[in-house]
């Protein structure tokens, strides 16, 4: 009877909500009617007019004009500007405008503000979403207080291209995966949502396909078929759509030859049509006017009415729309109704985030500069950045280091400050509050058993530094070695053809397992590399990725054992650059590959190279170790309605307390459509302790058996379906059939 009414109280509570936001987004509504029938032509084109700022106030200076254009109202948006000060004096400006709309200030908060977290990649390693969305929230409690309103992220582009530098910025190759990180990191980004002071807008970005540049090119052309980019690359940007993402921005593609900025298909029909999205779309830096070298627009007045008439709202230092759209408007090329479409969507995301009632919301200095030394901020982000620490190999069990022994810490990301932030850091002038693995470990392990080598430099091909590292090797008892790309190699316009470790890093590595002491690899990469001969030799691998402002902290929280480490890789690693596009939800072919070796059987794959990845999607290993049994279905049918609860037992069964992510894939077996040979549908992180055992329980229904069939219906087809259950994609513990019925 109680919880009956609490039941009844939370529905009435909640419906009361709901008529609020209504009544609110009905009067915003009104609001911006009254606005808009003020404005201009040119103040129109001015809102969705977005300029980047680096704060030059001279008149003479090309910034200059910016700021006259703020005055005059025609600019709706600032970005790369922060600081509370530098925000207010520029919203003040805005405010000199004949009909004062405040201006949105944006930025590539990507992984963190002040207090940088790990890459996205790295952190999608956690498969915790609880965590990744307080990276996103502690993100945007610092950028709001330092005037910010918007950040261009979360980028939600899924990646099978190791090659592609923004691969970093992902949450990896799982569609799965990547729609529930998307929508956390939404959540964490725009907290309590618009009202509150320290929400700012997200951004799911690049839309759409970006991420499937042929060849791994940044920028480059894809082609796809639809079910392909309905099935594998829309979810996640769907899901952060319903999340309540307030925009999205374009990707430079072009997609089945439509830039994406020009794509009615993508803009019109799928995000404002199918998915009622009442946000904004900003094109990417240029983008728009990037259609011309594309071939698609003749000149910058046919990229604005391109874009403008595909559903591109704002142009990003294009000047395409400031300088075209009033002209294009009067000749009738772009209808007021469009125009005034997008002006509403910037207009309403202003009238939310509470601009209109106070343009200076976002520029306390006192709550500035809380939020920016606050001590919660780096504990969550060494706590986030452990748990995307992945543990490659432990072969040897030689972690977690013993207390007490000399640890010789070698290699040139060793003392690196500057590469721990990874890609898309937001740039400070000082770094030095950043962790180096090198201070990580003194704190953790004492000066007293720390040696240091640099040893080579990333891409130096010198040797010069060989032999001191030889030399400080062999004086201690176990050797640390951090080797691995720098961070400028990831990231926009860092693609990379060759995926090894740069210079002569192997070569130190081989150098430093001659002298017989036990080594330690830490591999620091924004995304995988090919590092098949550390592979093989060294039995103790750990990949740490860019883990930002903690990273030395986190490192020894793992290397000491504070830590069990606990991540598991979100992209298939492959084995060597041919293999490239590697994921582990593929189709079988008619002649599937039937024993991991290379030949020429007439099967699928190479003669020169095994068919599976080097190390799987969904790996990575604990001090400990988990035995998985007992797997029970509630039925081996499933009817259309119905839900099946598939319950199995995890055990620790090592002497470490200790995380696990259990796994759960399916298979269709037999469809109107080739199906994957597996697919992330479903997982659990578990934590453990030495000994204990836990009851997983996953609900299968008819939403995890479905697809896109040959005419894009979302469907489940009757029929039997594999349910497995892994450590690993690569690792099926446990299996069972269920009939769709
Ligand atoms: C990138 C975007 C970024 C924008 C603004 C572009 O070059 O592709 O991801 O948000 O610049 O900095």
């Amino acid at each position: 009877m109680k919880t009956k009414t609490i039941f009844h109280l939370f529905i009435l509570l909640s419906a009361i909500f709901t008529a609020s936001i209504h009544s609110q987004t009905k009067s915003y509504e009104k609001q911006i009617d009254s606005v808009l029938s003020l404005m201009t032509l040119e103040e129109k084109a001015g809102q969705l007019h977005q300029v980047s700022l680096s704060w030059a106030t001279g008149p003479a200076s090309p910034e200059g004009d910016k700021l006259k254009d703020i005055k005059e109202g025609k600019i709706g948006s600032v970005f790369n500007i922060r600081g509370s000060e530098k925000v207010r004096a520029l919203q003040e400006l805005a405010l000199q405008s004949r009909l004062k709309i405040p201006l949105l200030f944006g930025l590539d908060v990507i992984h963190g503000f002040k207090t940088t977290f790990p890459i996205p990649l790295a952190e999608s390693a956690s498969w915790d979403l609880e965590a990744i969305e307080l990276a996103a929230r502690v993100a945007a409690v610092e950028a709001s207080a330092s005037g910010l309103n918007w950040t261009f992220a979360p980028m939600v582009d899924i990646a099978r291209d190791p090659r592609w530098g923004r691969i970093m910025e992902g949450a990896g190759e799982d569609t799965y995966l990547g729609s529930l990180i998307a929508a956390a990191r939404v959540k964490g980004f725009q907290g309590k949502g618009f009202g509150s002071v320290d929400a700012v807008m997200a951004c799911a970005k690049h839309y759409a396909a970006y991420g499937a540049a042929t060849g791994g090119r940044d920028y480059n052309s894809v082609d796809m078929s639809e079910r392909m980019l309905r099935e594998i690359y829309l979810p996640p940007f769907k899901a952060a759509a319903v999340a309540g993402a307030a925009t999205f921005m374009n990707s430079f593609n072009d997609l089945n030859g439509v830039p994406a900025s020009g794509s009615a298909f993508l803009m019109r029909n799928i995000l404002k049509g199918e998915w009622n999205f009442n946000g904004f779309v900003v094109s990417d830096w240029a983008s728009i006017r990037e259609m011309i070298p594309h071939g698609f627009a003749e000149n910058d007045r046919d990229a604005a009415k391109l874009a403008l008439n595909a559903g591109s709202d704002m142009d990003m230092e294009g000047y395409c729309y400031r300088d075209n759209l009033k002209d294009l408007v009067e000749k009738g090329e772009v209808s007021l109704s469009n125009l005034d479409d997008a002006v509403r969507r910037v207009l309403r995301k202003k009238f939310e985030m509470g601009l209109f009632e106070d343009p200076f919301r976002f520029t306390d200095p006192v709550r500035e500069e809380k939020a920016m030394n606050n001590p919660e901020h780096r504990k969550a982000a060494r706590d986030m950045a452990r748990k995307s620490i992945v543990l490659l190999k432990n072969d040897d069990e030689l972690l977690p280091l013993k207390n007490g022994q000399k640890i010789a810490l070698i290699g040139p990301l060793a003392k690196s400050e500057d590469d721990m932030l990874g890609g898309w850091a937001v740039g400070w002038d000082d770094n030095s509050d950043v962790v180096s693995q090198f201070e990580g470990f003194e704190i953790r392990f004492g000066k007293q058993n720390l040696l240091y080598s640099k040893g080579c430099g990333v891409s130096d091909p010198s040797k010069d530094g060989f032999e001191d590292a030889i030399k400080t090797a062999k004086a201690a008892d176990v050797v640390v070695l951090s080797i691995g790309e720098s961070r400028s190699m990831n990231g926009e316009a860092a693609s990379r053809s060759n995926l090894g470790l740069p210079g002569v890093q192997e070569d130190l590595v081989k150098e430093i397992m001659a002298t017989g002491k036990p080594v330690v690899i830490l591999i620091n990469a924004g995304r995988p590399l090919v590092f098949n001969w550390v592979a093989d030799n060294v039995p103790t691998i750990v990949y740490t990725w860019w883990l930002g402002s903690e990273a030395g902290n986190a490192i020894a929280d793992v290397l000491s054992g504070d830590y069990n480490p606990s991540g598991k890789l979100t992209v298939s690693f492959p084995r060597n650059e041919g293999q490239i596009p590697i994921y582990y939800n593929h189709f079988n072919t008619g002649r599937p590959s039937m024993q991991d070796i290379p030949s020429k059987d007439y099967r699928t794959g190479y003669i020169d190279l095994k068919q599976s990845s080097k190390f799987p999607f969904g790996y990575g290993l604990s001090y400990t170790s988990f035995d998985y049994s007992n797997l029970v279905f509630s039925s081996d049918r499933l009817s259309k309605d119905g839900v099946i609860d598939v319950t199995l037992t995890v055990k620790n069964s090592g002497d470490f307390d200790g995380e696990e992510v259990v796994q759960l894939y399916i298979r269709d077996l037999v469809a109107s459509l080739v199906r994957p040979v597996k697919e992330l549908k479903d997982f659990k992180k578990i934590s453990l302790k030495s000994g204990e055992s836990k009851k997983v329980t996953f609900k299968v229904d008819k939403e995890k058996l479905s697809f896109y069939n040959e005419k894009l219906d979302w469907v489940a087809e009757e029929g039997k379906f594999d349910i497995m259950i892994g450590s690993s994609s690569a690792d099926i513990r446990l299996k069972g059939t269920i009939v769709y019925e």
